[in-house]
């Protein structure tokens, strides 16, 4: 090959725009006048517009009960982008703002999605009226009526998926138990083939989840060590800072299982523990995954408490504001017992990681909003450093930092330059930003364009979901009903009930961060630490990181 050619591919292989190939289309967004549509759906939709992402010709039709008429919505959504000015750029939304349409109607009305069928038709283009997305921003409940209408107006034919079909978009919580995820898939299928259904967890859409593949597969040298050989244990937390907020109604109901682990902590999971796929098509991918979730060890009953514990919030304070507890919160009962925080100790019963620990923590008013995971390696055998170090020698660590501050660490030992035999840990950082500079895409701008490309790698599938339900479920059962223990609360602005800490130390472990290393004392200079012995010769000093 010549060298050019060469040169060539390797430029078109590293300059990947990572542009889609995307047809002329109609995004539907019913439940258009709530809060996810100004706050994401339309942002999101705004920046791949703005980037030539999206489609030529592109509509976007807003379905709500609340009557209104295409400009006033799109005054409304002008209003709601430019509050966030340096996202906002007037000529783009100029450009953007006349594919926007309104249409009034009940979501059990007939006769609105006649309505609807006649905008769609006013679009001209053929593709504008049968390439259709139908986001559903709405209460799960209304999920198969919206559908069901769909259908019966010739808006929704059930297909193989194919290039110009139609998608359903629907958002979490996919259910509150595996029964009810069952009847709601249940239900959708009668409406829409399984290739139809785009199940959102926004958390496959940040750059840095979808980096987690990326990293373990294209790297021998890490997944070499990615094994139960060298892996002691693996910590996932999801922690918050923001309390429930105005979202006490939902929350209620939900919890910190249903709203978090169920979706977001256990798709991160599946993507550090999952086998390789053997490719990167949406389907085996997702088999892959949910061979991971399959292999996870069921709670059995009486042993749940040693491997999982839940908290709520107390009064306590946030970067040193008085913060309230969750009982106090709007539309929460005073006496409420849901969970604001979880941690999980989940073992996966496979050959690559049987024995190993995987812990899960996630809550709300923790004192820091950070996302990542932190795979621990095994200790070395110490005799080597037994004079220097005891049995505290640092164990490896490599933590993928989800948010903020993306990238990725890895901790090990080093010697302090002296001439005593300090040993320290140290780290190597690869940071997001320094080196691709400051895009990322947020994760819905990500996942909208996926679906209007007909790519459903990043969404879960029917037995994903499933899986992931019956994972959570017997957890769901043990403490419904059961009230919360004194010890069970925690002031906001900690981390979490103390039996979180204790269900990792009975097993000699601890929660670790990133924030560890960037906290841990700095080197002060010194005079070398020379012990003189008894026979005057000299030996290194006792010292370690
Ligand atoms: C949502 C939950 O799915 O994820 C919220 O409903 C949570 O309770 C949010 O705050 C966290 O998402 P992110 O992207 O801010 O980590």
């Amino acid at each position: 090959m010549e060298v050019v050619d060469q040169l060539d591919e390797i430029l078109s292989c590293r300059l990947d725009t990572g542009r889609r190939t995307v047809e002329p289309c109609t995004v539907v967004i019913f439940g258009a006048s709530g809060d996810l549509t100004a706050r994401k759906l339309i942002p999101a939709l705004f920046h791949l517009c703005a980037e030539g992402q999206l489609p030529s010709p592109f509509r976007i039709v807003g379905f709500a009960r609340r009557p209104n008429t295409s400009e006033a919505w799109r005054a409304e959504l002008r209003q709601a982008l430019s509050s966030r000015p340096k996202e906002f750029d007037p000529t783009q939304w100029d450009a953007f703002a006349p594919n926007l349409f309104y249409c009034a109607g009940e979501f059990g009305d007939a006769a609105a999605y006649q309505k609807l069928r006649a905008q769609l038709d006013a679009f001209g283009h053929e593709l504008l009226r049968r390439n259709l997305v139908f986001y559903l921003a709405t209460s799960p409940s209304q999920f198969a009526e919206v559908a069901g209408h769909l259908c019966d107006a010739g808006l929704l034919a059930r297909s193989d998926g194919g290039r110009d079909g139609q998608r359903l978009v629907v958002e979490k919580p996919f259910g509150h138990d595996l029964a009810s995820a069952q009847e709601l898939n249940r239900e959708l299928t009668r409406f829409a083939s399984e290739k139809q259904i785009y199940r959102i967890d926004h958390y496959l859409g940040k750059e840095t989840v979808q980096n987690i593949l990326m990293f373990r597969f294209s790297n021998s040298v890490f997944e070499q060590l990615w094994t139960r050989q060298s892996v002691e244990q693996v910590q996932i937390t999801v922690s918050e800072k923001l309390g429930v907020g105005g979202r006490g109604g939902y929350y209620e109901e939900a919890g910190a299982l249903r709203d978090m682990v169920q979706n977001h902590l256990l798709q991160v999971l599946a993507l550090v523990a999952m086998e390789p796929p053997v490719s990167l098509e949406a389907e085996a991918v997702r088999d892959e995954k949910v061979k991971l979730l399959k292999s996870v060890r069921p709670f059995e009953a009486g042993q749940l408490a040693a491997s999982a514990v839940r908290g709520q919030y107390a009064a306590g304070e946030i970067d040193g504001a008085k913060v309230p507890g969750y009982r106090q919160e709007p539309k929460v009962k005073p006496d409420s017992n849901t969970e604001t925080y979880v941690a999980l100790r989940l073992l996966v019963d496979n050959w690559r990681w049987s024995g190993v620990p995987f812990y899960l923590r996630t809550g709300k008013r923790l004192p820091a909003s950070t996302s990542e995971v932190r795979v621990q390696f095994r200790p070395t055998p110490h005799v080597l450093f037994a004079a220097q170090c005891g049995k505290n020698l640092d164990a490896n660590s490599l933590t993928l930092r989800l948010q903020p501050n993306e990238g990725i660490n890895l901790r090990f030992n080093g010697k302090a330059p002296g001439t005593n035999m300090e040993i320290r840990p140290v780290r190597m950082q690869f940071d997001y930003h320094a080196e691709f500079g400051a895009y990322t895409p947020e994760a819905y701008q990500r996942l909208l364009l996926e679906v209007i490309a007909n790519d459903s790698t990043l969404f879960i599938r029917r037995d994903e979901v499933e899986t992931a339900w019956s994972i959570v479920d017997p957890i769901r059962q043990a403490w419904a009903g059961q009230p919360l223990a004194e010890t069970d609360f925690y002031p906001a602005g900690t981390w979490g009930p103390a039996a979180a800490d204790e269900m990792l130390a009975r097993r000699n472990h601890k929660w670790r961060m990133t924030s560890d290393v960037s906290a841990a004392p700095k080197a002060e200079p010194r005079p070398p630490a020379v012990v003189t012995q008894s026979n005057g010769r000299s030996e290194p000093g006792k010292i370690c990181g």
